[in-house]
């Protein structure tokens, strides 16, 4: 029988690829999603590229009775990887106490009821804004974590210290935080991708919506930072490169090979590119001219950023493969794909 695996926010972004990545892998996927920030539509990508639909419950999944409805539905859950969250760092500035209710509330449920079912492993999405601006690059996972510069940045660093805490309080489970960069890219097949409701935040999706003349310019946001061509530098991590890494996290915690109870990864190429040179290689690769302005910074932004995933390869045995030329080509081949 496959294992079976619980996927919060399975019909988003990266859970839409690591449930495709899952179920390739042998798994048996079920998603609880409560569609805040996502389309039901996109299980039918995930069955167009894998041939097996998911088991879907739409589910609030910090409405803690209606969660447990679903260990009580689907016996046998090994594992849980959370990746329901509200993301946008602006609108948690706004309103702070919609992203801790959201963020902490749907963590400390799941972990509640992982001894109740016997659920034996955990994953969790952190992200590289727990090291804010470091003062030594690239960052390996000991790098000091900084005071976060926004309440969504924030839920990482608590959300990464309940998990902490709760297996150092002799929980009968494994965890392993995994630490995004920038995720970006889709799945090759174009039949899922990323899909920012409104005017997207990030770099990546108003990039292909300028291309595909739904947005009218690009605005590079600084070059006259200290970095060789004075715009910000990011690791852009492709996200079935990224998706593909939570399967191995999985198997690593369910076949006892953990070192220890909580373990955290970077999750990175290990090379930080900067706004310009993405813009560059974009017009490149697809061949579209892309419409941009050098305007000012923007508030809050880090000047440069990039991993050292040395850790993820030698312990996790993962390693990002996909070039950022291949990348930026899924990203517009999916941004393409919206418009048939
Ligand atoms: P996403 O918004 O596409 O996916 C999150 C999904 O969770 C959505 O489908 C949303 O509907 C669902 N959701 C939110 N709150 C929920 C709740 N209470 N109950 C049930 N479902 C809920 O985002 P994503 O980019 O796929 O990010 C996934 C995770 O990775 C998030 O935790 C995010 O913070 C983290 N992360 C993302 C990035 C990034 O740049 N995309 C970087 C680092 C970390
Ligand atoms: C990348 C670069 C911008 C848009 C955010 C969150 C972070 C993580 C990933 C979740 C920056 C520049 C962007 C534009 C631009 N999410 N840019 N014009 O800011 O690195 O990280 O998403 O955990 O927590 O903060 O990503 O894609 O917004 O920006 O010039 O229209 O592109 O200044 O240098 P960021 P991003």
């Amino acid at each position: 029988m496959a294992t079976k695996i619980l996927v919060t926010g399975g019909t988003g972004y990266i859970g839409s690829h690591t449930t495709v990545e899952l179920q390739q892998a042998g798994y048996e996927v079920v998603i609880v999603d409560n569609l805040s920030n996502s389309n039901i539509k996109v299980l039918d990508g995930i069955q167009a590229i894998t041939g097996i639909r998911p088991a879907f419950e739409e589910v609030d999944c910090t409405d803690k009775p209606a969660l447990k409805a679903v260990f009580e539905k689907y016996p046998g859950i090994k594992a849980i990887i959370n990746f329901a969250a509200s993301k946008a760092v602006g609108e948690s500035v706004q309103k702070p106490l919609l992203y801790y209710r959201n963020n902490l509330d749907t963590l400390i449920n799941l972990l509640e009821l992982m001894p109740e079912f016997g659920v034996e492993g955990f994953v969790f999405s952190s992200s590289c804004t727990v090291y804010g601006q470091p003062e030594v690059l690239p960052v390996t996972e000991d790098t000091p974590r900084q005071t976060a510069t926004s309440p969504y940045g924030n839920t990482k660093k608590i959300c990464e210290d309940i998990i902490t805490d709760a297996v150092h309080a002799d929980a009968p489970y494994k965890a392993i935080l995994l630490r995004y960069f920038n995720p970006i890219g889709a799945h090759p097949s174009a039949k899922i991708g990323e899909l920012p409701l409104g005017v997207p935040q990030n770099l990546i999706p108003f990039v292909t919506q300028t291309a595909a003349g739904i947005r009218e310019q690009l605005s590079v946001f600084g070059d006259d930072y200290n970095t060789p061509d004075g715009s910000c530098i990011r690791d852009y991590i492709n996200v079935v490169d990224l998706a593909k890494a939570h399967v191995v996290a999985v198997e690593r915690m369910l076949s006892g090979k953990s070192l220890e109870n909580v373990e955290v990864f970077n999750v990175g190429t290990g090379r930080g590119l900067s706004v310009l040179e993405i813009v560059e290689t974009f017009q490149k690769v697809t061949g579209v001219k892309l419409n941009y302005k050098i305007v000012g910074r923007r508030e809050g932004d880090i000047e440069q950023v990039w991993a050292d995933p040395t850790k993820a390869n030698q312990v996790l045995g993962w390693k990002a493969e996909a070039s950022v030329e291949e990348t930026l080509l899924s990203a517009w081949r999916w941004q393409e794909s919206l418009a048939k």
